[in-house]
């Protein structure tokens, strides 16, 4: 069967000028057109979205260099074009306006890229072109366990100090996850082995093995219940056999004790901050993500979910917690991306400030 060549030009839109990229669409696959509507229901498309309209209030009308790779098409394309010496910056700013486009995945630099480099600055490399290393690009979050060591250097782990605040490993960075120890993008204590990257099987290993890179959405679940076959849900699959939050059940799916551990670790924390660095804290959904529990009711209630109440009396200890329950919290789909990974950053997270203040971690097993 024929394959045709495409210009993408028709339906890339404002990203025209920037980049021609020429697909081959398979014969007997989706449509030019079928891919495009695909493309415009997904978040990538929604132009209304909070990662595409951050920015429309400065003043130059642009997107800082820092924030454009992952945030427009035109900065992922000048990134991908470039040497990519900074993991997600580049060194110029681009025009406000744009999403995540055709040319954002499809440009030259996008389909060649191989290999890429993560904020802890390992360089992940024999990735599956065009499959998973544009992908890895965006979806890797901006700080690694590192960040959080400089930002503690020299200090003593329960000692408050006004220099520190809250690191954000910033969202969905499913790559960071699917890597683990091979990406270093958790906190990752010192004198424990991670797992590394999470191969899964030959052919549900890589990005868009799993998610249609133009809808988004994973493969249906009946497709993963072709081996496991007790998932209805994503959340229900697990060969782990064993316990490892305690709770005696190993059929549960692995989602479970990840959501399990990753409870326990609010309340740990919440019980350090009161006890250790003397202010009662509380996670909310919104930046900067930890607050002031100002009535200690352990629930980030109206007006406490606002920046100028941002919790401000940090130790090192409490940074490196608060820093693995945000990762795991911005990976909605750590259970698939790689369970293990998660489950030992939590169970770490525990046990390290279990050296401070009452844990129970009895039961509990590290995988
Ligand atoms: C390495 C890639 C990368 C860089 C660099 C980056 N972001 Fe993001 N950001 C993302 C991704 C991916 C999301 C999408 C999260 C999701 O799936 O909803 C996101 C989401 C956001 C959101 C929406 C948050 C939400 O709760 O939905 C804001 C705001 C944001 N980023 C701000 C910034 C700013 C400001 C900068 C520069 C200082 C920046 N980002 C740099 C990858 C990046
Ligand atoms: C987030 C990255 C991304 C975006 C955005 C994107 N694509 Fe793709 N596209 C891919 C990947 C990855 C593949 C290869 C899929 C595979 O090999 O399984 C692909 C494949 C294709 C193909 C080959 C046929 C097929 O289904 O395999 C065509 C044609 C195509 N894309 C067109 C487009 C058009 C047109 C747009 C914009 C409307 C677009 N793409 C947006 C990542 C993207
Ligand atoms: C140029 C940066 C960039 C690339 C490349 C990219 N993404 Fe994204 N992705 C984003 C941003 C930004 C968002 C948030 C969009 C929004 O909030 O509407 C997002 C959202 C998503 C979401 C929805 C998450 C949610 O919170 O609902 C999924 C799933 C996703 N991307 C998967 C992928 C996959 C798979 C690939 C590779 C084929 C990919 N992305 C490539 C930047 C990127
Ligand atoms: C083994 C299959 C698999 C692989 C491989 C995989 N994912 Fe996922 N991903 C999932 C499942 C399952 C979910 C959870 C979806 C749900 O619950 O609806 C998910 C969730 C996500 C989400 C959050 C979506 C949301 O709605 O909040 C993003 C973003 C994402 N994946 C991106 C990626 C990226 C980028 C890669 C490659 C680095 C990747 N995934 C690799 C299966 C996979
Ligand atoms: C061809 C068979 C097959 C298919 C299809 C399959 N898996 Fe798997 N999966 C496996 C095998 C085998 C393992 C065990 C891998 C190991 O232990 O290294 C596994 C393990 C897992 C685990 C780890 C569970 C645990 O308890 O540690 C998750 C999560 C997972 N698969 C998710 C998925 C998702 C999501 C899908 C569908 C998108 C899927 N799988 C489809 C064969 C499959």
């Amino acid at each position: 069967m024929p394959i045709r060549s495409f210009l993408l030009t028709l339906a890339l839109g404002a990203a025209a000028a920037l980049a021609a990229p020429a697909v081959a669409q398979q014969a007997g696959g989706p449509s030019l057109a079928e891919i495009t509507e695909a493309w415009l229901a997904s978040p990538h498309a929604d132009r209304t979205a909070d990662a595409f309209t951050h920015w429309n209030d400065e003043e130059d009308g642009m997107v800082p260099g820092r924030c454009a790779v992952c945030h427009t098409t035109q900065g992922a394309v000048d990134y991908m074009a470039g040497p990519m010496s900074t993991p997600g910056a580049i060194d110029h700013p681009v025009p406000i306006g744009q999403n995540v486009s055709c040319a954002a995945c499809h440009a030259k630099g996008a389909a060649e890229l191989t290999a890429v480099l993560f904020p802890s600055g390992v360089l992940v490399d024999a990735l599956g072109t065009g499959s998973e290393a544009t992908c890895a690009v965006c979806h890797q979050g901006r700080a690694w366990g590192g960040t959080v060591d400089a930002a503690a250097e020299g200090m003593e782990a329960d000692t408050v100090t006004a220099d520190l605040s809250f690191i954000n490993v910033h969202y969905t960075p499913a790559a960071a996850t699917i890597m683990g120890g091979t990406a270093k993008g958790g906190y990752e204590y010192e004198g424990r082995d991670y797992k590394g990257t999470f191969t899964h099987v030959k052919d549900l290993a890589t990005c868009t093995d799993c998610h249609s890179p133009h809808t988004l959405k994973p493969v249906p679940v009946a497709a993963c219940a072709s081996c496991h076959k007790e998932a209805e849900e994503y959340t229900d699959i697990r060969t782990s056999k064993v316990d490892f939050d305690g709770d005696g059940d190993v059929t549960e799916g692995i989602a479970d004790p990840i959501a399990t551990l990753h409870g326990r670790l609010s309340d740990a924390i919440a019980a350090y901050a009161t006890e250790v660095a003397g202010t009662a804290i509380v996670y909310g959904n919104a930046y900067p993500y930890f607050f002031i529990d100002t009535d200690a009711d352990g629930a980030a209630g109206e007006g406490e979910a606002i920046y100028p109440n941002r919790y401000q009396t940090w130790t090192p200890r409490l940074l490196k917690a608060a820093y693995n329950y945000q990762f795991v919290k911005k990976d909605t789909g750590a259970h698939a991306h790689n369970p293990h990974y998660a489950l030992q950053l939590l169970h770490d997270s525990l046990a390290d400030l279990g050296e401070a203040v009452d844990v129970d971690m009895a039961g509990l097993t590290r995988p």
